[in-house]
């Protein structure tokens, strides 16, 4: 049949959109680029956050009217919002034909056939303590950056998140099977790999651990840059950052979610670890790779808070002077611990507020901090061409700062040195180094290892 996938969400969910074409291929289906062309629409959904919920059913509103055209069009609905949602999904929603959790998708042609055949509804919310889809090689579109999952699930339970519920327990894949993926990501041409995992601080198979994955990955012939998403920093492993600051294919970026800078938030969040020892950890970091930059994720308007605990957050907002920051408002989310314990009770508009506070002050920072760039020189790894202008080129630093520049001679994949000549908030521009600039040879990376 052809199908239309459409992603919502996270890069896992990117990920499981890969090994969802590559398992429906292996059955004969094929993909297509318009809605108008399916005869099967999935949605790969996200439930992290309210607003992700709202677009998934304003799509799926979309679709009622599409199937009132197009009887025999089969809707289905998979990933988290699925498996959180799945019998709303299957009482309130007439339109949907397949409901299917992230550890069911080596069912969906079972459950296309069922809906397509017989016009039977397909359902299948079993999450599995074992599933980690290591036997499926992802149908990767062409580009510089490869994801892999190393493990799927979490363990973590903090109050606030849908993910312990959504994607089940923890589980860690082979580091064998990982390389192997590496190995044919490199000679697929991608550069670079990062590797996803909701803590990858627990990554764990026998007597491996995170950073000596990491390093494992970074032997592989082809690949220049290894990142990783995300840590937690409760149980932040030092060997990581040692390893990191000497390997120098290990890309000197930490995403390291804050979520509040108030003790008493980050404790009914169940983070288990304080200000202070979020405030310790980053100044090891810094101090065992100075050149690392650091971004995060936070929370704002989480049950009870106070603006003196609003406060505290601002104020390790500024200590730390994070490159950048993802920054939400609380949204109550089924099933988690907040939503059955807490009350919501911050109103809608002082989250507003706090939130917009939030944004403003990490643009100052953001802005001092890409603005000390200027005059540096920095490879960059040519992404894309820049949506602004498309006659010049998106890439990106070994610490994951955008960069825009121009060069004709330049392809997406390519290594150039770039001098930063000005810097905004979200990104840096510059020009290709012509004094000593060379495109670098691509096989230096035998010699790291
Ligand atoms: N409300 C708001 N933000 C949330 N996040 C996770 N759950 C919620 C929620 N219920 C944010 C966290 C997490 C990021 C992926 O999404 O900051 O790190
Ligand atoms: Fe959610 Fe916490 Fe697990 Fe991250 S570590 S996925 S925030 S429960």
């Amino acid at each position: 049949m052809k199908i239309f996938l459409e992603t919502f969400g996270c890069q896992m969910n990117e990920y499981d959109s890969e090994l969802i074409r590559s398992i429906l291929r292996s059955h004969q289906h094929t993909f297509v680029e318009q809605l108008d062309q399916a005869e099967v629409a999935l949605l790969n959904t996200c439930a992290i956050r309210e607003n992700a919920h709202e677009r998934i059913y304003h799509r799926l509103d979309d679709l009622k009217g599409r199937k009132r055209r197009q009887k025999n069009l089969v809707v289905g609905v998979l990933g988290c919002m699925a498996q959180n949602l799945r019998q709303e999904l299957a009482e309130h929603a007439p339109i949907v034909d397949i409901v299917a959790g992230p550890d069911s998708y080596k069912r969906l042609p079972l459950l296309i056939d069922a809906a397509s055949g017989k016009g039977a509804k397909g359902f299948d919310f079993s999450l599995s303590e074992y599933e980690t889809y290591s036997d499926i090689a992802p149908q990767r579109q062409p580009g510089v950056n490869a994801w892999i999952a190393i493990m799927r699930g979490c363990d973590n339970f903090c109050t606030f998140c849908v993910v312990p519920y959504t994607r089940g327990r923890e589980r860690s894949r082979e580091p064998q099977n990982i390389v192997a993926e590496a190995h044919r990501i490199a000679a697929e041409g991608f550069k670079q790999v990062t590797l996803l995992g909701q803590n990858v601080n627990s990554y764990r198979y026998e007597q491996s651990d995170f950073a000596d994955l990491m390093e494992s990955v970074a032997e592989v012939f082809g690949i220049r840059r290894v990142r990783f998403t995300s840590p937690h920093p409760k149980d932040f492993p030092r060997k990581l950052l040692h390893t990191m600051a000497a390997n120098p294919k290990l890309c000197k970026h930490i995403h390291l979610p804050l979520q509040s800078g108030s003790d008493s938030v980050l404790d009914r969040m169940n983070r288990t670890y304080t200000r202070q020892e979020f405030l310790d950890l980053v100044d090891e970091i810094r101090a065992i790779i100075p050149e690392v930059s650091l971004t995060t994720d936070v929370i704002c308007g989480f049950c009870g808070e106070t603006d003196a605990d609003f406060e505290e957050t601002l104020g390790v907002m500024q200590r730390v002077e994070f490159d950048s920051a993802f920054m939400f408002k609380y949204s109550p989310r089924k099933q988690t611990i907040a939503e059955r314990k807490f009350a919501d009770d911050v109103p809608e508009e002082v989250k507003t507020q706090r939130l917009m506070r939030l944004i403003d002050v990490q643009r100052e920072i953001s802005k001092k901090r890409n603005a000390v760039e200027v005059g540096n020189v920095y490879e960059v790894l040519v992404e894309e061409p820049s949506k602004k202008n498309s006659d010049e080129w998106l890439g990106r630093t070994d610490q994951n700062k955008g960069v825009v520049f121009f060069d004709d001679a330049a392809k997406p994949g390519d290594f150039v040195q770039v001098r930063i000549n000005a810097a905004g908030t979200n990104t840096l521009r510059g020009a290709v180094e012509r004094n000593g600039w060379r495109r670098l040879p691509v096989q230096t990376e035998c010699c790291v290892s």
